[in-house]
């Protein structure tokens, strides 16, 4: 695995790969690697010869009062991890590489943007898209790797995708949880053990979501009132929202109908942490 720092190297790089016929496949992530992460990686090798995984603790992203300064860095053991799934590129740029004299152009997806996250963390999305063009210019993929962890994450990079008509194949991998469903996580390692104790009870909400739309429940309140409920016996949790929606569309029907796929949706503060996660299911 070679490591990449410059945007300039990047490009020549993959330019000589592509004169080979190689097809490049990208996985942006922002590193302090854990098996989710892992997972995309070895996901990408079915999709490709060339695997580039990007790391970049992108500061756009980061409300002013985030955690972008305490967000976990640890670049040898990310080195070590990435190596041991054979990735053949890390691309790992300073801030300076990617946002060279501060920047003026920024990229505000205008779709999917004005719900949940959105309205929770302005400007994060224009911060994920702007990132996320700059990374496919720097590695050029035919293919790009991303959680379904980030649900409303990938809506964004696809719509991106269409409107500004890269010609790049959006792979959505499965969410990776702990073996008690905690959703793996950067962010966990935040957690105190008492935290961490309690944390796995979004994935038990979540299912009892799941659960009831399988029983037969379509209206959305109820669906999201029966996940609001468990979190709350958890006086440790801040809900900072709950929302079954419409998975293709984000749209927030009173009722949801058979065959609709949809979405539930859960961000929480537990403590300073601020943890997501979601569970998509068919009406029957
Ligand atoms: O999902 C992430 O880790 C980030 O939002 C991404 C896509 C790498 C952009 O910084």
């Amino acid at each position: 695995m070679k490591i990449v720092n410059t945007v300039k190297e990047m490009q020549k790089i993959v330019d000589t790969h592509k004169k080979n016929g190689d097809r490049i496949v990208c996985v942006p992530t922002m590193g302090y690697f854990h098996e989710g992460h892992l997972s995309l990686m070895r996901i990408a090798r079915d999709y490709g010869d060339i695997v580039i995984t990007t790391l970049f603790v992108n500061p756009t992203q980061f409300g002013p009062n985030e955690d972008y300064q305490r967000y976990p860095r640890n670049f040898q053991r990310d080195v070590e991890l990435a190596s041991s799934v054979n990735i053949d590129y890390l691309f790992s740029p300073s801030v300076e590489e990617m946002y060279p004299d501060n920047y003026h152009t920024k990229i505000t997806v205008s779709k999917f943007t004005d719900k949940l996250e959105g309205v929770k963390r302005p400007g994060h999305f224009d911060g994920v898209a702007t990132i996320v063009a700059k990374l496919f210019n720097a590695t050029k993929p035919e293919v790009a790797i991303f959680g379904q962890k980030d649900y409303q994450q990938v809506l964004v990079v696809k719509q991106l995708v269409k409107d500004l008509l890269y010609d790049i194949n959006i792979v959505v991998a499965p969410i990776v949880r702990e073996p008690d469903g905690l959703a793996m996580s950067s962010r966990n390692v935040y957690l105190s053990q008492e935290e961490r104790n309690i944390a796995p009870e979004i994935f038990r909400a979540l299912n009892l979501g799941i659960e009831a739309v399988q029983k037969g429940e379509k209206r959305r309140k109820i669906i999201n009132s029966i996940v609001i409920e468990h979190l709350r016996k958890f006086p440790q949790f801040f809900v900072d929202y709950v929302s079954a929606v419409n998975a293709e569309d984000f749209s927030e029907p009173n009722e949801f109908h058979s065959g609709d796929k949809i979405v539930i949706l859960v961000a929480v503060f537990l403590g300073k942490t601020r943890l997501i996660d979601n569970m998509i299911t068919t009406v029957p």
